[in-house]
């Protein structure tokens, strides 16, 4: 029996459902047995967890920018979902300093396209946002950022999404503050693994690159300490946020959540690096000096989910042990030629089960 039952027979319309989280997203919520539509400019990666799961068989599946509000409103209203989830972006830190107007464009207009999407459609019940732990105005000390925090951002990708939450709140107060409008949420998390990520510049992703390209990979912060976590553990949080927007329930509507790992779970950079290495034995690593010249990322942070625990009982259900390996075995399964799909599905329930046990 599917966990989410709000979603059973519903119509849920996914931006950037091409990407990294938003095929696990879809995958997830076809198991439910929902409709999906997405709406993508691209697929992102060769290879991708998008083409290796055949999403596009199973789902009304659109390419289109969402800049482009004409068509992405075209989309919604031929496809009339019941609820959205927003994950288009330009998601990448050092993307963002590459190319900020793009950054910008992309996530804070792409955001407001989408909310207007969601205010005209009138099938559509909710949206929810997603957008980063970056958010928050970066700070030396080492606290952990609550949803009340002060927004901010020094790196255009964190300013972008900062402002993608600015957009949502302003949003939430000029059109959706009536409890007949569209119930609407935003949602934050930060250092994501799984399988089927081949995203540039992030750690997973590049060790296995270069496992596979049989070349050196360069690390160039082997102590540093990130709050890493599974893919299935925001999206689970999404999950019930959104079946909460489903209902219309009063305390969640506008709201913004964190969603991370428990304390103990943080690891460094040299762990996932030790971790890989086991399981790739012949991944060749090279410890670096910092040469990033001029590349700022905001420094350690970490957030408090206790809001989200305490209304709706979500918790992290996956040590850092079990994360890792349930990404590594996806991808030693990908590279031997070995069935994805059935092994993403098998993830799922089984994260499906420790959520109903926990
Ligand atoms: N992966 C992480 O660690 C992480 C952490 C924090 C937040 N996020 C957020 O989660 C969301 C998904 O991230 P991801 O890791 O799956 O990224 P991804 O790069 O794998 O996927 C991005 C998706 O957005 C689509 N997209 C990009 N630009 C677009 C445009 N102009 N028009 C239409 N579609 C466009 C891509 O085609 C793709 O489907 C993003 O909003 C990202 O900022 C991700």
């Amino acid at each position: 029996m599917p966990l989410f039952t709000a979603f059973r027979g519903k119509k849920v319309l996914i931006t950037g459902h091409t990407g990294f989280k938003g095929s696990w997203l879809a995958q997830w919520l076809l198991l439910q047995g929902t409709h999906v539509c997405g709406y993508s400019d691209q697929v992102p990666t060769n290879p991708s967890v998008f083409e290796t799961l055949s999403l596009s068989n199973q789902i009304e599946d659109h390419r289109g920018d969402v800049r482009d509000y004409a068509h992405l409103l075209k989309i919604f209203e031929s496809f009339r979902p019941d609820f959205a989830f927003h994950l288009a972006a330009q998601p990448l830190v050092r993307e963002s300093y590459r190319n900020p107007l793009l950054t910008f464009d992309v996530n804070i207009q792409g955001t407001a396209n989408f909310l207007e999407c969601v205010r005209h459609v009138d099938s559509v019940r909710g949206g929810l946002v997603i957008t980063t732990d970056k958010v928050y105005e970066p700070s030396n000390e080492p606290r952990e950022h609550r949803e009340s925090d002060r927004l901010g951002g020094n790196d255009p990708y964190s300013a972008s999404k900062a402002a993608a939450e600015l957009v949502f709140s302003s949003y939430q107060k000029s059109f959706f503050s009536e409890s007949t409008s569209p119930a609407i949420a935003s949602v934050r998390a930060g250092n994501v693994i799984g399988g089927g990520d081949w995203s540039p510049d992030r750690l997973i992703p590049d060790l296995i690159r270069a496992w596979k390209s049989d070349e050196p990979v360069f690390i160039r912060f082997p102590e540093a300490v990130r709050p890493w976590q599974h893919v299935l553990e925001p999206l689970s949080g999404y999950l019930k946020v959104a079946s909460l927007l489903m209902e219309n329930n009063p305390a969640v509507r506008g709201a913004s959540f964190n969603f991370g790992p428990t304390k103990t779970e943080d690891g460094s950079v040299q762990k996932i690096v030790d971790l890989t290495q086991k399981t790739f034995s012949d991944l060749k690593v090279e410890i670096t000096p910092d040469h990033r010249k001029g590349f700022k990322e905001t420094h350690y942070l970490r957030l408090s989910w206790e809001k989200a625990h305490e209304m709706m009982n979500w918790s992290p259900q996956l040590s850092l042990d079990e994360s890792v390996k349930w990404t590594l075995d996806w991808y030693q399964h990908f590279y031997e030629g070995q069935n994805c799909i059935d092994l993403t599905k098998e993830q799922i329930k089984s994260y499906e089960l420790r959520m109903e046990n926990q």
